[in-house]
């Protein structure tokens, strides 16, 4: 992992184990959307309703999303919930599940939080650059992803 990534990362884990729950979900934000490319970044949190469990966006940084709650049949974020892994969309306009947030997303890249084994909610990151999200990327929001699990493990 280069070491700006591996500085970033290390900086979140010491923000882990001081800020509550909301808090680290909002540093998260601000800090991946600071990295090129990375232009909206965000979380969807699993809720019930009607028996039916929803997407919920959470704190997120960049533009306002007419997204605010997505049902698991739908878009990307419904399909890493319902597929329980990351997904990664290099080109969102040739993804037919794709609900546009903005118009000048490109690629996407999905991740979901467990808690315990049970997915509760993901951490979505949108870029206006195509194929951004290659390996390292990925195991940056996955490790983030990882995070949020398990400040929401703490008792
Ligand atoms: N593009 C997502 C919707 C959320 S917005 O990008 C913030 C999707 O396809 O599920």
């Amino acid at each position: 992992m280069p070491l700006a990534t591996a500085d970033l990362l290390r900086e979140l884990e010491s923000d882990a184990t001081t800020l509550a729950l909301e808090a680290l979900m909002q540093r998260i934000c601000e800090r991946l959307a600071q990295l090129p490319n990375f232009n909206w970044v965000g979380f969807y949190m699993l809720a019930e309703e009607g028996g039916e469990k929803v997407l919920h966006l959470g704190p997120f940084v960049g533009a306002p999303t007419p997204h605010t709650r997505i049902p698991l049949n739908q878009g990307i974020c419904g399909a890493a919930v319902s597929q329980g892994k990351t997904i990664v969309v290099d080109d969102v306009n040739s993804d037919p599940r794709y609900l546009a947030c903005s118009l000048e997303t490109k690629s996407e890249i999905v991740a979901p939080i467990r808690v315990r084994g049970e997915i509760v909610g993901e951490i979505d990151i949108d870029s206006h650059t195509h194929a951004v999200f290659g390996p390292e990327e990925r195991q940056l929001v996955e490790r983030c992803a990882e995070l949020v699990g398990r400040a929401l493990e703490k008792p």
